[in-house]
């Protein structure tokens, strides 16, 4: 059996502000630079989705991109395209609004969906700006996945 490996991008922008209420002002802005912004600043993010499975005898896809584009644009985009990370979107309340925390957030919005369809989520790629982006793969089995997928301190 051949396993792919097959990707969807899409692209969205929104705003956020990385800060502690619970640290000073100094503390926030030597741990999150530019993040930390009281008025808020953007990023264009890129998100890579890839999928892991066996072509279907039927039609030669692993899962097909534009169903996959759909759940994207349902789950992910339309909640957070032109948006503020840490007020409007409803699956990154009460967190800190870093691409990590992003990362695993959109994870969990889509990891059903993609299953319901035979598919196996296997990696999101999540960039914010040209020199930093995050990587997030799935777990050899789901008992070790939650604690693979804590992000790292
Ligand atoms: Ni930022």
């Amino acid at each position: 059996m051949k396993h792919i490996y097959i990707t969807r991008r899409e692209t969205f922008n929104a705003a956020h502000r990385l800060k502690r209420d619970d640290w000073t002002n100094e503390e926030n802005e030597r741990v999150f630079g530019k993040c930390c912004n009281q008025n808020w600043h953007g990023h264009n993010f890129e998100l890579f989705v890839t999928v892991r499975g066996i072509p279907s005898k039927e039609t030669g896809f692993v899962i097909n991109l534009k169903t996959l584009g759909d759940i994207l644009k349902d789950g992910v985009i339309e909640k957070i395209d032109h948006k503020n990370i840490n007020v409007d979107v409803d699956f990154m309340k009460d967190q800190m609004s870093s691409t990590e925390n992003l990362a695993i957030g959109i994870w969990d919005q889509i990891e059903d969906e993609i299953m319901k369809l035979g598919g196996e989520l296997a990696k999101i790629k999540l960039v914010e700006t040209e020199n930093n982006y995050c990587l997030l793969y799935t777990s050899p089995s789901p008992r070790d996945r939650t604690r693979s997928r804590m992000p790292s301190s």
